[in-house]
């Protein structure tokens, strides 16, 4: 992509988000107080153009609710359009054409590109051929950065801070893009983190590296009784079963945890209840009343997040 000159206090202006690597806690600050403003914007009674003029291209080869129609929220609430391509079954990437020059298309006719792909690494391809901001909205197991963001947003929102927490991650913990992300990013904090998950879905060695690297101190378990009662946050994950060749693996696996209003008889009542969606039986519909359940707040807080986003890297926060 081609370089462009800084906003001052914006460093988002121009650039990718492809990995919560390239944030710093500065960055952090910034966009979640521009997130807090969209949160007025869309609450409000007016409308905004901040954006208008300016195009999204929403690139999906994996199916996605949330992520998608967030972007597609956040870009037409401030004024902005959108080429929606949920199913690139219908474009010309079933005549066999490549990811380059699907995005070498798209650069022609938008502003700035998010790209939800299988294939780890994917994102990052992408943007070495567009001259044009590419959002990364989730890379098969890798990444999911505004995933990552939003979560963290949505614990500030409701603890009040971050440092200081011990934050439990349970569940699909290899496969759980969103938990890659998070750990890491969480990584900026003074926090602790314990990972929760059977031995075949434990979180990859690399990540947990790179958290010890970073002097946080974590656990794991396969038993969520050992930790639960410390938990600030408990992050639960959906076993994702598209990624195991093993069916009876994920047959084997898929029931491992389930929150159930029992479940939270034994953890703080300040703590909050996360869980980045879809579930498949992982939170029982139960839990949906208690106050700590805040993944509906989550996933409201991720089109906060996106509107956020578009305008800080098109420059118009
Ligand atoms: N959390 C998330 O990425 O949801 P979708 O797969 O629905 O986008």
């Amino acid at each position: 992509m081609i370089t462009m000159t800084p906003i001052p206090g914006n460093s988002f202006y121009g650039r990718d988000i492809l990995s919560v690597d390239q944030f710093a806690r500065d960055d952090l600050e910034y966009i979640f107080g521009v997130a807090e403003g969209m949160r007025d914007i869309a609450r409000g009674p007016g409308s905004s153009d901040l954006l208008r003029g300016k195009v999204l291209s929403c690139l999906f080869y994996e199916p996605s609710t949330r992520t998608s129609s967030s972007f597609v929220a956040a870009m037409s609430r401030l004024g902005g359009s959108v080429i929606p391509i949920n199913e690139v079954h219908y474009s010309s990437v079933t005549k066999g054409e490549s990811l380059p020059d699907t995005i070498r298309t798209l650069e022609c006719y938008s502003d700035v590109i998010v790209l939800r792909h299988p294939e780890t690494g994917s994102a990052r391809i992408a943007a070495d051929f567009a001259r044009i901001p590419v959002i990364n909205g989730g890379d098969g197991i890798g990444e999911h950065p505004t995933q990552a963001l939003l979560d963290l947003f949505t614990i500030q929102e409701e603890l009040g801070h971050i440092d200081g927490l011990s934050v439990v991650m349970v569940g699909d913990l290899k496969y759980g893009r969103t938990v890659h992300s998070l750990a890491r990013l969480l990584s900026l904090y003074n926090v602790r983190i314990l990972c929760v998950a059977p031995d075949v879905l434990r979180m990859p060695d690399r990540i947990i590296a790179q958290l010890q690297e970073r002097g946080i101190p974590t656990g794991e378990t396969a038993d969520l009784n050992v930790v639960l009662a410390d938990a600030d946050v408990l992050y639960v994950t959906r076993v994702q079963k598209e990624r195991f060749e093993d069916q009876a693996l994920y047959e084997r696996v898929k029931g491992s945890y389930v929150i159930t209003p029992q479940t939270l008889r034994r953890a703080k009542e300040k703590m909050v209840v996360m869980h980045p969606l879809p579930r498949v039986g992982e939170i029982s519909y139960e839990v949906d009343s208690d106050p700590r359940a805040a993944y509906f707040r989550q996933m409201e807080n991720g089109m906060y997040i996106r509107m956020a986003l578009l305008a800080a890297v098109l420059g118009k926060t």
